[in-house]
């Protein structure tokens, strides 16, 4: 990669502050001064700008707890993402692991570490990802019966057996809506909300609270990110 492109990725300044100061010999590649911002580099090499190495550091994790309205990608050209919620923070590495969609709030882990994305999210290792809902309706023991079977989905695929609890239902004059809370094992494309409408009812509000060992932080409000605990990173890491 290109010597300006890599500081760039690594946050060190903008395109353009990182060409002059290549220009300006402020950068060096294992100790010799690089004033060539094309200069080829693998991201093994030791460099520095100022004096001060920069690199790909260790791995970084955050907890963002995601707010309606923001898209789970690192770019887009209408709405804001997640990526944007993390500020200064932000890194051109960094990605969300799955996906929530626009409507859906909670708890959304942000890394660089592509291992343990791939380990959460592969199908064969059958994380858990608990979600509150507020569904139309009053759910029912067929309802849970139903998930706890697996559901046929409109496509014809079969949902995982996942695990469905009525936390409250509430009625008024004009509708009446249930409180639940759902675990999947596994993240098809509006899954929670796939599996409602497969028993008749729609989803009206939709929150991850957990995934895997990894619980949504309560004091954490909507639309902020805080960095993994110690534990937490061990909790995820440990994870067979
Ligand atoms: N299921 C859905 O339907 N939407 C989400 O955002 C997550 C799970």
């Amino acid at each position: 990669m290109r010597l300006d492109k890599y500081l760039a990725d690594m946050n060190a300044g903008t395109r353009k502050e990182l060409k002059t100061a290549i220009r300006k010999g402020l950068v060096t590649v294992n100790g010799q001064v690089i004033r060539d911002a094309g200069f080829h580099v693998t991201g093994n090499e030791t460099i520095s700008l100022d004096g001060e190495e920069i690199g790909y550091q260790a791995f970084e994790y955050y907890m963002l707890n995601k707010p309606a309205g923001v898209i789970s990608a690192t770019e887009d050209r209408r709405h804001r993402t997640v990526l944007d919620l993390l500020g200064d923070r932000r890194r051109r590495d960094l990605f969300p692991v799955g996906r929530l969609d626009i409507d859906t709030t909670g708890l959304l882990l942000i890394t660089n570490d592509g291992a343990l994305a791939h380990r959460l999210l592969a199908p064969k290792h059958h994380v858990d990802k608990v979600y509150r809902a507020a569904v139309t309706g009053t759910v029912t023991e067929s309802d849970i019966r139903a998930f706890a079977e697996g559901l046929r989905l409109e496509d014809g695929l079969t949902a995982m057996p996942a695990e469905l609890r009525l936390l409250e239902v509430r009625q008024n004059s004009a509708e009446t809506v249930s409180f639940v809370e759902v675990t999947i094992r596994e993240g098809k494309f509006h899954q929670v909300k796939r599996m409602f409408e497969a028993v008749g009812k729609k989803v009206l509000t939709l929150q991850r609270i957990s995934m895997g060992p990894l619980v949504l932080d309560r004091s954490l409000p909507e639309g902020e990110a805080r960095p993994l605990t110690e534990e937490e990173i061990k909790a995820l890491l440990s994870l067979s």
